[in-house]
């Protein structure tokens, strides 16, 4: 894997979205937190599959049947290697990360979880890691407890004893869609072993920024999605343990997930077929291979350094333009943050705001970001948030705080 630093402008020769303009002026994308703009070797291999290989998996005998089978494996055996799994089998593609979540709920928690237990997770969940844990509760007498927040939006881990009791799953995203706060997976994973609880990732905004290996994690279920990572959307990813896996029992049932079907019943499939039931996204999921080997051709370490550097330039130069009129939520310090910006000038509305933006061709997401429970502890509705990626420059930072100015001015102060 590369550990050369990145260079910008070349990587943002690699995405064709990037080169248009808006308004008159060029396009800044800065909501890579909602989804990533795609590379042209992304695009060529969705093009290409359906130009040449376009058949179903795992089913026919035929050349190019085979070939779409061998080119899903092989993304299957990239996105392996990306994540440090030690098994293939151990890969399920799913449609996103909230398919992954809802698929440990509906899975694992309904064979796991009974009467009195309780699911952990945290004040900084997206509702992808809360709703599917309120709809167990609805069905069982399980308690949801929740994981405070310091002021500054890290993890407040003082009385985690004393929460971890009765728990027998810890929810926990590994990067935080609204703050950037990246919290310590490892440690959480190991209370949760510790009491004899499983511990789920929630990595939609870890995978695609940061290098990832589900071992050194800790993690016992770890969920993302292709589309946030210059993969295709209708793509996801869960990985876990073989052993946890084999003793699940399947989520979704129809073709490819079993070994034999009689009028009495079925037997399943081995995995990670037994998880996924249906007609793949093929096209998706070779796609994401491409996206895979974009991201480690580049090398995740340098993808890491290139936001934090990013993160740390528009942290201060923001700072210095607007003072306390605008407030960044979220950990300062750029080693404890991934480059999520979620911003509010002085009173006004989130969408009032990003409508502004949207006029200088800035691309920002306005609202509770799926994480209400998250806003009402910072006591606001709604932020604009502005979330970098590989192909942001100083430059885009800079067009954000001009923008931001405009937006300034036109509401008068
Ligand atoms: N979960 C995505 C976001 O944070 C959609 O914008």
């Amino acid at each position: 894997m590369s550990t050369d630093l990145l260079d910008p402008a070349a990587v943002k020769a690699d995405f064709p979205l990037l080169e248009q303009e808006v308004n008159g002026g060029p396009l800044t994308y800065l909501d890579s937190g909602a989804t990533s703009q795609k590379p042209r070797v992304v695009l060529d291999s969705l093009t290409g599959y359906y130009e040449e290989i376009n058949a179903n998996v795992h089913r026919g005998a035929y050349h190019i049947a085979e070939r779409a089978t061998t080119a899903m494996e092989d993304a299957r055996r990239a996105v392996q290697r990306f994540i440090g799994a030690p098994s293939e089998r151990e890969v399920l593609f799913t449609k996103n990360a909230t398919e992954s979540i809802n698929l440990v709920a509906h899975s694992w928690g309904r064979n796991n979880l009974a009467d009195g237990d309780v699911v952990l997770i945290t004040e900084l969940e997206h509702h992808a890691n809360i709703v599917p844990w309120h709809q167990l509760a609805a069905e069982r007498g399980i308690e949801l407890r929740w994981i405070p927040l310091t002021d500054d939006g890290r993890l407040d881990l003082t009385g985690l004893d004393r929460l971890l009791d009765g728990v027998k799953l810890v929810g926990v995203s590994a990067v935080s869609n609204v703050l950037g706060t990246i919290t310590p997976v490892r440690q959480l994973a190991d209370a949760a072993h510790a009491v004899g609880a499983l511990c789920l990732v929630d990595a939609c905004q870890s995978v695609p920024h940061l290098p990832t290996d589900v071992v050194e994690l800790g993690a016992d279920f770890l969920a993302f999605s292709g589309h946030k990572m210059c993969g295709p959307t209708g793509v996801g990813v869960l990985w876990s343990r073989a052993e946890l896996l084999e003793a699940m029992p399947p989520f979704l049932g129809g073709g490819e997930m079993i070994l034999n079907v009689t009028r009495d019943g079925f037997v399943p499939n081995e995995l990670p077929w037994k998880f996924e039931a249906g007609t793949p996204p093929i096209a998706e999921i070779i796609g994401l291979g491409a996206a895979v080997g974009y991201l480690e051709g580049l090398g995740m370490e340098a993808v890491r350094a290139h936001e934090v550097s990013l993160t740390d330039y528009a942290l201060r130069t923001l700072g210095d333009r607007f003072g306390d009129d605008l407030l960044i939520h979220g950990p300062t310090d750029t080693a404890r943050r991934g480059g999520i910006l979620s911003m509010c000038l002085r009173e006004i509305h989130a969408h009032d705001l990003s409508q502004v933006l949207d006029q200088h061709g800035i691309c920002v997401r306005a609202g509770h970001h799926c994480a209400k429970p998250l806003m009402r502890e910072l006591g606001v509705t709604s932020t604009s948030r502005a979330s970098l990626y590989l192909y942001n420059d100083e430059s885009d930072v800079d067009a954000l705080g001009d923008a931001l100015e405009e937006a300034a001015r036109f509401f008068d102060f």
